[in-house]
């Protein structure tokens, strides 16, 4: 199985494009540091300022960088002006900039501003806050959103160290997905400066700014989050030095000095978010009940599998997210046990099986390594390559035996840190350290295949039985038997195998029962407002309205829009909300709730 992970998309051989979303071209200088220089301008909604980028030797001829919606004022090698040139836009790539750089260039400087509407940027207005008094930006550049924010090399081979001076209005703080290295006053601003010294790909870089204060969980453990929530997250989140631990015994060294969280406004659209050194989370997860952590041990567990070992491109997915649902299932196997270990898996049997339904007419977006020129990362992203590349990573180890696998893993750490590989480099290495492994898992079928192999492992547990059963056997106005003691996942796993439509009068008595539509949780809210919702459950539309006018997070956001779109009168009411409340959303959020309206 040996191949060269450089794939040609041109018939012009004097170009080595590797990546079907990047201009990236192999064949030219690569960047190896950036230095940003950064105003954060509120009122216009832009980012304006510089950036140099260094590259790893000296050299001359064309670059080709990737911008989306930047407006570009100027290119600089050495004080003197260079030509460039912006090519045509494309919908999902956006624009090349090409510079032609004269010889012995190290490196360019070049004078922009971003768009207004760039995707990776959302501004926020005060009252889209939790404390309503100032206004706030976040980043979000996975997949291939870094270009909206600087041009460069934006893709994950390309791998760069940072450093950024960050200006944003004095009565703010800025957060980056780099170590501070220090702040000043500066007339009506403020300057924050940060060093990332690690070589990290593109979509890591992040930036946040708002009013923010921090609270130490241990010596290298802080969450950041607006002062109104700060307390409520240490509180939330006071575990994650042992998550750290844990990981650190799976995987090794933890190498990035610190692991910082920073809790975002509502809107955003993810539940977290991987960024070296400050991952950004959904203030969802402060459930109250430390319930929703999982989540935590996810983004924490990419430091290794994502961070440390990046995917080449985004065909290449499932190397990051398989292997970090699998062991962020061990983290919690090892801290809670072998039951909750396998409620975890039936959580993720059920979104594997949703995400195999939605893309039933797309069988290719279903395999592993998936071949995606002309596809929007974000239109192809679902719970595949997390969970059906998590049972791929457990079939391997079932058949290594976990010793084994602990060993092949603690060397594949060594062998690719501070690299992006593709599927096919996995793959030799793994023939390498094993040889006829990947035949006798059915390696074929698991990457290259639509949907889920036959001898896929099943994780099995009496709690997961006897909680489907109880739900299975349901009927109005019964009460499940014992209830009151579970946990939040045990009775998540009984509302997701409650009928999707039930009466109205069951509705009502559920919820007076379970005190649904009070919950904190927000995995169990919405799953339970998706069932009245999709049931015709009127009393909770207030509920729903509340939700999809502030939560982002398009994994809520999804399952509700289609819920009300069951029923007329849901229907009114989610084309209603969304027409109020689509300015305020996220682009990201905004696409997927347009595209489930317009099916209305
Ligand atoms: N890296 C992802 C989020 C992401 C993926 C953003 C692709 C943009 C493009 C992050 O690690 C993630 O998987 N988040 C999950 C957490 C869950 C699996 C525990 C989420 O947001 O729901
Ligand atoms: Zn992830």
């Amino acid at each position: 199985m040996t191949s060269s992970p450089i794939r040609e998309h041109n018939a012009d051989m004097s170009s080595h494009r590797l990546d079907p979303h990047s201009y990236f071209d192999a064949l030219q200088p690569r960047t190896r540091h950036w230095d940003l220089s950064w105003n954060v301008d509120f009122q216009r909604k832009v980012i304006q300022g510089e950036v140099t980028l260094y590259l790893v030797e000296a050299s001359r001829g064309s670059l080709d960088l990737d911008t989306k919606g930047l407006s570009i004022q100027a290119c600089t090698v050495a004080g003197q002006g260079i030509p460039f040139q912006l090519g045509e836009d494309d919908p999902i790539l956006g624009r090349r900039l090409r510079l032609e750089l004269p010889s012995g260039t190290v490196a360019i400087t070049i004078a922009y501003e971003t768009s207004p509407e760039a995707i990776g940027l959302q501004w926020l207005a005060p009252e889209q806050t939790a404390g309503g008094r100032q206004p706030f930006l976040f980043s979000q550049c996975q997949a291939i959103h870094a270009r909206t924010l600087v041009p460069c090399q934006d893709c994950a081979v390309a791998r760069v160290s940072y450093d950024a001076r960050v200006t944003v209005p004095a009565a703010l703080t800025a957060v980056m997905s780099a170590g501070p290295a220090g702040e000043s006053l500066e007339g009506e601003g403020r300057t924050f400066r940060f060093h990332m010294p690690q070589p990290i790909p593109s979509y890591l870089l992040a930036l946040a700014v708002g009013e923010l204060e921090g609270r130490d969980i241990s010596p290298r453990v802080r969450v950041w989050a607006e002062p109104v929530t700060v307390d409520k997250a240490a509180w939330e989140f006071a575990g994650t030095e042992a998550f750290v631990a844990k990981a650190e015994a799976l995987f090794g060294p933890y190498d990035w000095d610190r692991y910082d969280m920073l809790v975002l406004p509502p809107s955003f659209p993810y539940g977290g978010m991987e960024n070296p050194r400050m991952t950004f989370l959904t203030p969802t997860l402060l459930a109250g009940d430390r319930s929703l952590v999982d989540v935590v041990a996810h983004e924490l567990a990419h430091s290794w599998t994502g961070n440390l070992i990046t995917n080449a491109t985004a065909e290449h997915f499932w190397l990051n997210e398989g292997f970090t649902v699998w062991a962020e299932r061990r983290i919690l196997r090892v801290l809670h046990g072998a039951e909750a270990e396998s409620l975890g898996w039936a959580l993720g049997q059920r979104a594997l099986e949703e995400s195999l339904e939605r893309f039933h007419d797309q069988p290719e977006l279903t395999l592993l390594r998936t071949h995606l020129a002309g596809v929007d990362p974000d239109d192809a992203f679902s719970s595949i390559p997390y969970e059906k590349g998590a049972r791929f990573v457990a079939a391997l180890e079932r058949d290594l035996g976990e010793e084994t696998f602990a060993a092949f893993l603690a060397a594949y750490m060594r062998r690719f840190r501070f690299q992006s590989i593709t599927t096919e480099q996995f793959c030799d290495f793994v023939e390498e350290q094993h040889p006829g492994l990947l035949a006798r898992v059915g390696a074929e079928a698991w990457l290259h295949q639509p949907g889920l192999p036959a001898d896929a492992p099943v994780f099995r547990s009496a709690r997961l039985e006897e909680l489907t059963a109880l739900a299975g056997g349901w009927s109005v106005g019964q009460r499940p038997a014992g209830a009151e003691a579970w946990s939040a996942t045990e009775l998540l796993i009984y509302l997701q195998h409650l009928p999707r439509e039930i009466s109205l009068e069951g509705c009502e008595r559920l919820d007076a029962q379970l005190g649904l539509s009070q919950r904190g949780n927000y995995e169990i809210l919405v799953e339970w407002l998706c069932i009245a919702a999709g049931s015709g459950y009127a009393a909770v539309f207030p509920k729903v309205r509340e939700l999809l006018s502030s939560v982002g997070r398009m994994k809520y956001v999804r399952p509700l829009y289609q819920a009300l779109g069951r029923t007329a009168a849901g229907k009114d009411l989610g084309r209603e909300i969304f027409a109020q409340t689509s300015p305020r959303y996220h682009s990201l959020t905004r696409r997927v709730a347009q595209g489930i309206v317009e099916k209305y």
